[in-house]
């Protein structure tokens, strides 16, 4: 492990009091997280985007909060030390307040979660409050928001006329009024975002896709390193082709198993002379 100290939401809004933009990557694997805790990443989110990445939907619609307890508990095993923020899956929050903090607490108690996150403004800002009353730190998600992606009309970007950038602007500071300490911005023109960030009074502004202009920038590790076959969006820069180096590894595999030239002797493991001699004894 590393002797990084954990990330706490004091040391956040330190780093952007320093103009020190934060690192924030999606992670929902144990070894992932491990690499995410060598490489200093401040923020790792859980993301209900592994029923896609991980579990193969379509949508994150069908995810679960077993689920996303499951994945959470391994990477928060793997780091230790980011400030870690469990995605709330789609409705565990929208049918109550009551709703929202009993799963917002089931997050925090079952994973160690340092905080969650929900997508919705004005008419989310009660839950966001009512967890928030309860202890737990809350981050809102404005702009494209994946559980709402049928009413949106797809995946596209949120806020390029004027009047619904202003109902995003307007909503971002609704939800910090009732107590977001950060709010991501996915798919928001970069004019909005800055305007969002330059507005935020006590609020740490996170972009995907939005722009430079927010506090940090949030990525989807599967996005990142080629491991995502179905599609690959325009904000999503990748960093390696990691989906390319396995693909060549499995197939590489596959002609040395049918060509008998795996596995070598340093591949397994053998057994005295003595001890095969009794043993071939033994079976007569
Ligand atoms: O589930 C997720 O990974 C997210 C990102 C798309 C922001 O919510």
């Amino acid at each position: 492990m590393t002797d990084r100290k954990k990330m706490t939401i004091p040391m956040l809004f330190k780093k952007v009091a320093n103009n020190e933009p934060i690192t924030w990557l999606t992670c929902y694997d144990y070894p992932t997280a491990y690499l995410q805790e060598q490489a200093g990443i401040d923020m790792i989110l859980v993301g209900d985007s592994l029923g896609m990445t991980m579990l193969g939907y379509d949508t994150t619609l069908p995810v679960t909060m077993e689920d996303m307890i499951r994945h959470s508990q391994a990477v928060r095993r793997g780091s230790p030390n980011a400030f870690l923020v469990g995605d709330m899956p789609y409705m565990s929050y929208q049918p109550s307040i009551e709703t929202a903090i009993r799963n917002a607490g089931r997050f925090m108690a079952e994973s160690a979660c340092d905080g969650i996150k929900l997508e919705g403004g004005v008419e989310m800002a009660n839950r966001i409050k009512g967890i928030v009353d309860a202890g737990i730190p809350a981050i809102g998600h404005l702009g494209l928001t994946p559980q709402s992606v049928s009413a949106l009309g797809g995946h596209r970007v949120q806020g390029k006329g004027a009047v619904q950038a202003k109902k995003i602007i307007d909503n971002a500071k609704i939800l910090e009024e009732n107590g977001a300490f950060a709010i991501l911005l996915e798919m928001v023109p970069d004019r909005v975002c800055k305007i969002i960030t330059e507005r935020a009074e006590n609020c740490i502004i996170l972009s995907l896709g939005s722009g430079p202009s927010a506090h940090g920038q949030l990525l989807i590790y599967h996005d990142m390193f080629g491991l995502y076959p179905k599609f690959k969006p325009r904000m999503a820069k990748v960093f390696g082709n990691a989906g390319e180096v396995i693909l060549n590894g499995l197939k590489q595999y596959a002609k040395e198993v049918t060509e008998k030239t795996f596995p070598q002797p340093e591949n397994w493991f053998t057994m005295t002379d003595e001890e095969y001699d009794d043993l071939t004894k033994m079976l007569g």
